[in-house]
């Protein structure tokens, strides 16, 4: 089922979502938002063994979509972008992700929401936030801390150093590389490794492995108030504002 830029189809117990708007590099509108959460949270009823994110084209995201923070910034609890984020938090289904290129924003911070993350030589994580005058979301500012350490998230935040795939795989925030050719498929069969296995036992783990759920969930919300009201600031908007510009010129 393909959703104004995300496809969702359910096979051998493995929910594939991929994010299919390579034309403007998988940049994240409200739609492909609501699609997404639709597809994370209905994962459990649907009894569906793993999620997989992918993506075409030879970025995994440019992030969210620049034009919508403008046009159309999220508002509130049921914002499709913080349904999809709580999905990723309250889930019990494993989620296997696959990244090429570039991951900015969102594209980075959702990954440390995934189980397994296996990446191309060519993928970037990146974390633009500050100087689009914004701050971290999806709980990152928890979870990158926590991870990799604040001098080095220091680095990625403050100085909005990319994390390439090898330094990536070095921090633990990557399962393994994987040659590009290979990266879907390897991605899949894991997937589809961990949707063959006792289902009850799968999912048990998880809700082990996430014993913090609700300081996640409310890292989501406090990050959220400050981030609306930064993106309605003249410095988000005068950043924003000026990506589009370059890329006309
Ligand atoms: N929102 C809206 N449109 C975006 C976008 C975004 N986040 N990222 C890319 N696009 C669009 C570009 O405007 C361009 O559209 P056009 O062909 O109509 O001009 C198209 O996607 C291709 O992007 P381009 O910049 O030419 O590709 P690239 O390969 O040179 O660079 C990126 C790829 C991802 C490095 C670069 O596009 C980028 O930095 N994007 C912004 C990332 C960002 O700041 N995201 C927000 C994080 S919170």
């Amino acid at each position: 089922m393909l959703s104004l830029g995300v496809s969702v189809e359910d096979r051998d117990g493995v929910r594939d979502v991929v994010l299919d708007r390579a034309d403007k590099k998988n940049a994240l509108t409200v739609a492909m938002y609501a699609a997404l959460a639709d597809a994370v949270t209905s994962a459990e009823r649907d009894d569906v063994g793993a999620l997989l994110i992918r993506a075409r084209g030879s970025a995994f995201t440019a992030g969210n979509d620049l034009r919508d923070f403008l046009d159309q910034p999220p508002h509130g609890d049921d914002a499709p972008v913080i349904r999809f984020l709580r999905g990723l938090v309250t889930t019990d289904v494993p989620i296997v992700a696959a990244v090429r290129g570039p991951a900015v924003g969102i594209g980075t911070t959702m990954l440390l929401h995934c189980d397994l993350v296996y990446a191309a030589p060519s993928a970037v994580l990146r974390l633009p936030f500050v100087d689009l005058g914004i701050v971290p979301e999806a709980a990152s500012s928890v979870l990158l801390p926590r991870r990799i350490g604040r001098a080095r998230a220091g680095a990625a935040l403050f100085l909005g150093e990319p994390i390439d795939a090898p330094q990536a795989h070095a921090d633990g925030l990557v399962t393994a590389l994987v040659d590009d050719g290979a990266l879907d498929a390897t991605a899949e069969n894991a997937a589809r490794a961990i949707a063959a296995k006792p289902r009850q036992a799968v999912r048990e783990t998880k809700r082990l492995l996430l014993h913090d759920r609700e300081q996640l969930l409310a890292a989501i919300a406090r990050e959220g108030k400050a981030f609306a009201e930064r993106l309605a600031s003249d410095e988000a908007r005068a950043a924003m504002s000026a990506f589009f510009a370059r890329s006309r010129a």
